[in-house]
Parts: C-alpha cells; sequence; structure tokens
C-alpha cells in the first residue's frame, strides 16, 4: 500500500563519500517544497567473495534500500560514482533485482532523474549517468534532466550536466561540493520533486 505522504527515493551508491554528498543536497531540493518527502537509502557493496554479506545496517550513510522503497515511491534519484564510464556494479545489482516491478509496471509514469562523482573532469560523468538513464527508461519512468535555466549549468567548470547533476571529486576524492555543483543538485532535487507531486496527482485522478 503507498504511504499517504507521497516520498521521492534518493537511491545512491557512495565508497567514498562524494556521490552521497550530492545526494544530500538533493534531499535538500526535494524537501524545499510542501507536501512531499525525501528517502534516502543506500545499497550494499558488491563483494567479489559470494559468502560474503554486508551487515544488515551500514556504518555510515543511509538505511539499505528496499524494493518496497522503490515500489511506493513517487519520483527516483539515481546516483553512482563513475566506474570506467559507467555505474558501479553496487547499484546495478540492485535495479537487476527489480524484474519484478518491471513485469507489474510500478513505475511506469512515475519522474526519475540521475547524479554522479568522478575524479576526472572528462572522466565519464555524462556516460555514467546515461547508463543510469537507461533502465530507468525500461521501467517506463518519466526522466527529467537539468534545464539551461539553471544558469549555475553555463558557470560551473566542475560538475554540473544537462543529463543530471555531479561532482568533480579530483584524483583525491577531496574536493568539496562547490556553489554551482550544489545549486543544480538542489535543483535538481527541487525540479524532481515538483514532477513527482504533479504525476503523482495525475495517477490517483485517473
Ligand atoms: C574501479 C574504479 C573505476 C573508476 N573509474 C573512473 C573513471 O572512469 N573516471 C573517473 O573520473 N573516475 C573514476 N573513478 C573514480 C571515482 O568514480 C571517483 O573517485 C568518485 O568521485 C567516487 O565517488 P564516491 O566518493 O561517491 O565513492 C573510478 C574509481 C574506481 C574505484
Amino acid at each position: 500500500m503507498s504511504p499517504s505522504l507521497p516520498y521521492v527515493l534518493i537511491l545512491y551508491y557512495s565508497r567514498y563519500g562524494a556521490t552521497r554528498a550530492l545526494a544530500e543536497h538533493m534531499v535538500a531540493g526535494v524537501e524545499s517544497l510542501t507536501g512531499i518527502s525525501a528517502r534516502l537509502r543506500t545499497v550494499p557493496s558488491v563483494s567479489p567473495t559470494c559468502e560474503a554479506v554486508e551487515p544488515e545496517i551500514p556504518e555510515e550513510g543511509a538505511v539499505y534500500a528496499s524494493l518496497d522503497d522503490l515500489r511506493d515511491c513517487a519520483g527516483l534519484a539515481l546516483g553512482s560514482p563513475t566506474r570506467f564510464g559507467n555505474m558501479a556494479s553496487s547499484l546495478k545489482h540492485f535495479l537487476d533485482g527489480t524484474a519484478e516491478l518491471w513485469m507489474n509496471g510500478t513505475l511506469i509514469d512515475k519522474p526519475a532523474t540521475a547524479f554522479t562523482s568522478t575524479s576526472s573532469l572528462h572522466g565519464g560523468q555524462e556516460t555514467t549517468l546515461i547508463t543510469m538513464l537507461m533502465p530507468l527508461l525500461h521501467q517506463g519512468m518519466v526522466y527529467a534532466g537539468l534545464p539551461y535555466s539553471e544558469t549555475a549549468l553555463f558557470r560551473t567548470a566542475s560538475g554540473g550536466t544537462p543529463y543530471g547533476t555531479s561532482h568533480l571529486a579530483g584524483s583525491r576524492s577531496d574536493n568539496p561540493i562547490d556553489e554551482n555543483e550544489r545549486q543544480l543538485a538542489y535543483a535538481q532535487g527541487r525540479r524532481l520533486a515538483r514532477l513527482a507531486k504533479a504525476l503523482y496527482s495525475m495517477r490517483e485522478s485517473s
């Protein structure tokens, strides 16, 4: 059963914390609107050892997402650090377990977006965002990027793309989120929340 107050699921994987920091700014954007909330969730790391399992509660960051978190959301933001220009296997592993939602069309007509972090400027921000776009389209979700009315897209010399926001973490992964990146993450969260509210009302009334 869907909760009465719609929520946007912000679902990320982060090994060193940069993608998590972006996710937290997106939460602020979602929660700048009334009538909708943000639910922040992460996924466990995939281990090369099949027997290894993560502790039930992560040591830091958000709690792990369940299929129910995804099933009942009114909108979805997916975040992943780049892995050779692709999303991280840990997030992909979670998405590969969502066939039941795909078969039932559960996510059709819900808005979605993506965000990423890379160590180098041309190290695959856009390509990583596009790898996250593909499963969202297969699920029937409505993808929302970032329009250039967000003027930080013109100013940024680090992260931020029309495909979704991003962060340039640097080779030591120690760049803080800069002001343009923060503004874009906030705007993306806020836009997703607006669309989630509108499409939620549309689905409820049809
Ligand atoms: C296996 C592996 C592959 C990576 N591939 C890239 C890459 O293609 N381009 C890049 O700029 N950074 C690459 N990185 C760096 C991370 O994407 C980058 O440090 C990111 O900001 C980490 O985000 P996090 O702090 O949320 O874990 C790679 C890191 C690992 C471990």
